[in-house]
């Protein structure tokens, strides 16, 4: 009862304080999705695809008859789609045009350290009005620009690209900078899914706008990261995919792959259609599954993928088609439309066997750790914990070799995210049992709950160096709740 007074959307998996936009909202359904450009390279070299990504402030028409001012990477928001082929280094530059320092993350990347966005390798802003304990930190910085490699030598997945500045992850994500990085194969290729302009990707984030159009985040107020009103994470009252409020999209009476992403800060859905026909999942965070499964609905945390076939020849044309938002309630509770226009020639199916994705097997000789993630205080600090301690750059909890099948254990008191980097992971129990619904193929995001354990079974390959495991609700990642690891 205390938590609806002071204004919590609290439903099952949310118990973040929303925040209530200052103007009215827009109609739901009636701006068209739009869809992210896919960047071009400016020079192909060897093999190898160079890209320049400029991050700058744009000023955009999110919500109809208002302009919002974001940091976007080419100021887009969201950011440009990658689409590259796995086995084929891309290699971006990144130039900082805004006045805060910024830190690059391929999320679920196999990328060598030195390119995978630690906290603290920052590339600062040119122009030189940045504070001076910008140049403190222990980090590797690049002023003006910086170049991050990615080898991409993993298996055709949906990755993602986006902020990762220690302390100030969210309010920098949150204000434009994140995008989709999609990886191809000759496996996935050869599949007769729906590709083209029947492939969508369908990034979903809220946001909170103030009265001048701006977008709403809690200010800090004692130091970095966010008001500790906020200190479960920050929820917005509209919802936004790929950057339009509960659009809408005109879609053949055919099958459609959906690309979906939750790319909020700290909010969950439960994704269902209405009228109602499952979901069909293909792939999740690592890329395909071995078969396709049908869901009735898909909760998705943030940071994590699915991939999803919906066959709108099941519809009637002119059938008008809501994707919901279980979790949420009134305007919360909806995502987007599709408005089923005619029938048409459709040669795509789902085969039974996707790829040749494999469970692995429990192996003799697994190392264990336990990551337990808790509200903390330790010594001035409060806020989010892994294993009592709050993020500490100088400080590796765990030294982790190369190769090794590990099991980790996630425990927590409350709804966390886990996120790994580097390497992906199979869920092998929640909660003593076996992995959830939503928990199937390779992940590198996962859901972990209130008393439940999950135990993943992972195993770091190639690369050396620093790493991170942290929370991907973010204000959660930027009160702390992150921890480093050293591969050798
Ligand atoms: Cu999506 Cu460490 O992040
Ligand atoms: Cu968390």
């Amino acid at each position: 009862a205390a938590l609806a007074d002071c204004g919590l959307e609290a439903s099952p998996g949310q118990s973040a304080e929303l925040l209530r936009s200052e103007v009215p909202l827009p109609e739901a359904f009636e701006v068209p999705l739009p869809i992210p450009p896919v960047k071009k390279p400016v020079r192909t070299e060897a093999g190898v695809d160079h890209y320049r990504v400029v991050q700058k402030k744009a000023s955009l028409e999110i919500l109809p008859g208002l302009r919002t001012e974001v940091q976007g990477y080419d100021g887009l928001f969201p950011g440009p789609t990658f689409d590259v082929r796995s086995g084929r280094t891309t290699v971006i530059e990144q130039v900082n045009q805004l006045d805060v320092p910024t830190v690059v993350h391929l999320h679920g990347g196999h990328t060598p350290a030195a390119s995978d966005g630690w906290p603290l390798d920052l590339l600062l802003p040119n122009g030189g009005h940045h504070h001076e304990h910008m140049q403190m930190s222990g980090g590797d910085q690049k002023t003006g620009s910086r170049t991050y490699t990615y080898p991409n030598t993993q298996r055709a997945a949906a990755l993602w690209y986006h902020d990762h500045r220690m302390d100030y992850t969210a309010p920098q994500v949150y204000r434009g900078l994140f995008g989709l990085h999609l990886i191809r194969d000759d496996e996935e290729d050869a599949l007769p899914l729906p590709r083209g302009d029947r492939e969508i990707p369908l990034l979903i984030a809220d946001r909170a706008f103030a009265a001048d159009g701006s977008f709403r985040y809690p200010a800090a107020k004692d130091g970095p990261g966010v008001e500790s009103a906020y200190m479960e994470g920050v929820v917005g009252d509209v919802v936004l995919v790929n950057g339009a409020p509960w659009p809408i999209l005109d879609v053949a009476a055919a099958r459609y792959r959906f690309r979906i992403l939750n790319a909020s800060n700290a909010r969950r859905y439960e994704l269902a259609l209405d009228p109602g026909q499952p979901l069909i999942q293909i792939g999740s965070d690592g890329g395909l599954l071995g078969t396709p499964v049908e869901q009735a609905s898909l909760v998705i945390a943030p940071a994590e993928r699915f991939d999803v076939i919906v066959d709108f020849s099941k519809y009637q044309p002119g059938t008008e088609v809501t994707l919901l938002n279980k979790l949420g309630k009134d305007r919360t509770g909806q995502v987007m439309r599709f408005r089923v226009t005619g029938r048409a020639s459709d040669d795509t199916s789902i085969p039974s066997k996707l790829s040749s994705y494999a469970e692995v097997r429990e192996p003799a000789g697994v190392v264990r750790r336990k990551w337990a993630f808790r509200r903390g205080d330790a010594g001035d600090h409060k806020g989010w914990t892994i294993n009592g301690k709050p993020f500490d750059p100088d400080v590796m909890q765990a030294e982790v070799k190369l190769d090794q099948y590990e099991i980790w254990s996630f425990v927590t008191d409350v709804h966390h995210p886990v996120h790994v980097h580097l390497a992906p992971f199979q869920v092998l129990r929640r909660g003593g049992k076996k992995p959830g619904p939503y928990d199937r193929g390779w992940k590198d995001t996962v859901d972990i709950r209130p008393a439940e354990v999950v135990e993943v079974l992972v195993r770091f390959t190639a690369h050396r160096g620093k790493y991170l495991i942290h929370c991907h609700n973010l204000e959660h990642e930027d009160m702390a709740m992150m921890a480093a690891f050293r591969t050798s």
